[in-house]
């Protein structure tokens, strides 16, 4: 039988846990005073013999998040768990997925190997910036794209759009939302002062004049990114810019950078426990495809 542990930085976890009737087992999350985490299995007794479907993201506070998901693994596979699949939309330091500079650590495969060694014997993620990271799991590693699903409620916006990535490396996620919808993909250069992480693009031939437009990326952290290639392709006579980014981490100035971009509408999935609330944002709930995958996955 599976049975579902919800660790508090992903609440949205229950309702995918419902979708799939899964009993939910529950936990006992505190911090101590020197900030040390703890967690319990509440009733482990539940967990013996049973498959756990444990639901965690990481962001924010992502240190915290990662140690308490690595916790509560310890602690669901210490209670008996005959498997564990740790289902986390968010898997933070998946930027980091190689040596970028002498002397680095690659932080994202580090990440998914802690996971693994903790317990888990299978990860379900969302739109990871890099699969390069979840190697260590190899064929036990489930990446649920839902860029599609972006794009669907940004035609709601736009009339015929070209899709556009923002750099080379979101092309493939553009391109697979581009085509689930009959849609033209195309991207843009773009380049990252890997000291300061100042971005710039330099100049690419590209028709959008007077079309609509619909930038899809991973992530929005400071927004610099997204609020650019806006300012670009709006300079390049776009009609419209819809952006459409699967985490929305939004850190600092980021919204205020998004508005004076100049961008339409701004969609994003819910894989975190924070929503903000903007006129230009729009949340699109994805627990139903996550539930699916899982489904089809687990054999439930
Ligand atoms: C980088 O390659 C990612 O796909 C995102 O474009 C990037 O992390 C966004 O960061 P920011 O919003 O700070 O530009």
């Amino acid at each position: 039988m599976h049975v579902a542990v919800i660790l508090s930085e992903y609440p949205a976890g229950l309702e995918v846990a419902l979708k799939l009737g899964l009993e939910v087992i529950h936990v006992h999350e505190k911090e101590f005073p020197d900030g040390e985490l703890y967690v319990r299995i509440l009733e482990p007794e539940r967990v013996k013999s049973n498959n756990v479907v444990l639901f965690s993201t990481t962001y924010p506070r992502q240190e915290k998040a990662l140690l308490k998901t690595l916790l509560a693994i310890d602690a669901a596979r210490r209670a008996g768990a005959v498997g564990i699949t740790a289902v986390i939309p968010y898997l933070a330091y998946a930027r980091q997925d190689k040596m970028f500079l002498p002397g680095e650590p690659v932080s994202g495969s580090l990440v998914t190997w802690l996971l693994k060694s903790a317990g888990a014997g299978q990860l379900v993620t969302v739109d990871v910036h890099s699969t390069r990271v979840l190697e260590p799991f190899q064929d036990k590693a489930v990446n649920i794209l839902v860029s599609d699903l972006l794009v669907a409620r940004a035609l709601n916006y736009l009339d015929n759009p070209i899709v556009i990535a923002p750099d080379k490396g979101a092309l493939e996620r553009a391109c697979y939302a581009a085509r689930a919808h009959g849609l033209n993909c195309d991207f843009l250069v773009k380049q990252r002062d890997r000291i300061t992480g100042e971005v710039s693009y330099v100049p690419r031939e590209i028709s959008i004049s007077g079309r609509d437009v619909l930038l899809v990326d991973d992530i929005i952290s400071t927004g610099g990114t997204v609020a650019e290639a806006t300012r670009i392709l709006l300079s390049k006579g776009a009609r419209r810019v819809v952006i459409a980014a699967t985490h929305g981490l939004l850190v600092g100035e980021a919204v205020r950078r998004l508005e004076e971009s100049g961008a339409y509408r701004i969609l994003l999935a819910n894989t975190l426990s924070t929503k903000h609330a903007h006129p230009l944002l729009e949340y699109v709930d994805i627990t139903n495809k996550i539930s699916a995958e899982l489904k089809r996955l687990l054999g439930i």
